[in-house]
């Protein structure tokens, strides 16, 4: 299992780490990037030694923004007809077990996206989010206008990307663009300890749980709700939650079979 830009570690508990690797570039995403991750994503969809993957970066950069070298002669034609990014995007939202970002150093631009398409991030102190598109040009390309100003609200969201500031990890923290944050050396036994839990629950009641909470995002309450007490209900047509309920009354450990 070998991958031009990403280095790859699969867990004995279940879940797999996921580590880009350009540095040189401070883990700019270029097209191989993507293409290396929808490639292992496709891998690994159906493979239920995989229930959950930690993504990170290096210490210094998760990831410095889409390649702004690749990106720099591109036509309009060029990115109208690949529809940059557009697949590695879609890619990773269609992915239906979890994704957590472990994030230190910096997430920008391209990066930010990234992390924000992922399920949940977990920061380092180091950690520093920004939308800098504007400086070069242009705009976020990859969802960041979208879901920036869905984690963050309105203001903070127009803040960070009309001025390109960069957000460090307490402020992230603060506003809800992340989800923890913890010292640098805990980044990644912190998101692997997470992914470990994640990876011992039923992977059915995963899949339905990480679809009820973005079903949120894109529904009103009351479409929501219906959505959510549908799939809670259908949840009872399998075997894990009878096994997850027969534990706790008998004070055991669930054995869940992903039945
Ligand atoms: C290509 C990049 C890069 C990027 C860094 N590098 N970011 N290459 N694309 N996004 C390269 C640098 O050119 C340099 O290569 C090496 O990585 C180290 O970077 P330095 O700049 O020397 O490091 P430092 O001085 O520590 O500054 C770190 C930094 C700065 C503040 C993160 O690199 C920076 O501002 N990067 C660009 C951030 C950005 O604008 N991101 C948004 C990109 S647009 P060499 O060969 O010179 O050593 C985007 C659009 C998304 O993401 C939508 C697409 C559809």
């Amino acid at each position: 299992e070998t991958y031009e830009t990403l280095l790859i570690e699969r867990h004995a508990d279940g879940y797999a780490v996921v580590t880009l690797n350009r540095p040189k570039a401070l883990n700019a995403l270029n097209s191989q990037v993507f293409a290396d991750l929808t490639a292992f994503l496709d891998s690994v969809e159906r493979d239920d030694t995989v229930r959950c993957i930690v993504l990170t970066g290096s210490e210094k950069a998760f990831a410095a923004g889409a390649d702004i070298k690749e990106m720099a002669d591109q036509s309009y034609a060029q990115m109208f007809t690949e529809n940059f990014f557009a697949a590695g995007h879609d890619r990773i939202t269609r992915f239906r077990k979890p994704i957590i970002a472990a994030v230190s150093g910096y997430a920008l631009g391209g990066g930010c996206e990234l992390a924000m398409l992922c399920d949940f991030i977990i920061a380092s102190e180091t950690a520093k989010f920004g939308q800098p598109e504007i400086n070069l040009g242009v705009a976020p390309g990859i969802g960041g206008s979208q879901r920036l100003t869905r984690l963050v609200g309105k203001s903070k969201a127009m803040d960070m990307i009309l001025t390109a500031r960069m957000m460090d990890a307490a402020e992230a923290e603060r506003a809800g663009l992340v989800s923890r944050v913890v010292p640098g050396e805990r980044l990644l036994d912190e998101a692997r300890e997470a992914a470990a839990k994640i990876a011992a629950h039923s992977p059915l009641a995963v899949m339905a749980n990480k679809e009820m909470v973005n079903v949120a995002l894109e529904s009103t309450l009351t479409e929501g709700v219906r959505f959510e007490r549908r799939l809670f209900h259908s949840l009872f047509a399998f075997e894990d939650q009878k096994e997850g309920m027969a534990a706790f009354v008998d004070k055991r450990k669930p054995d869940f079979r992903g039945r």
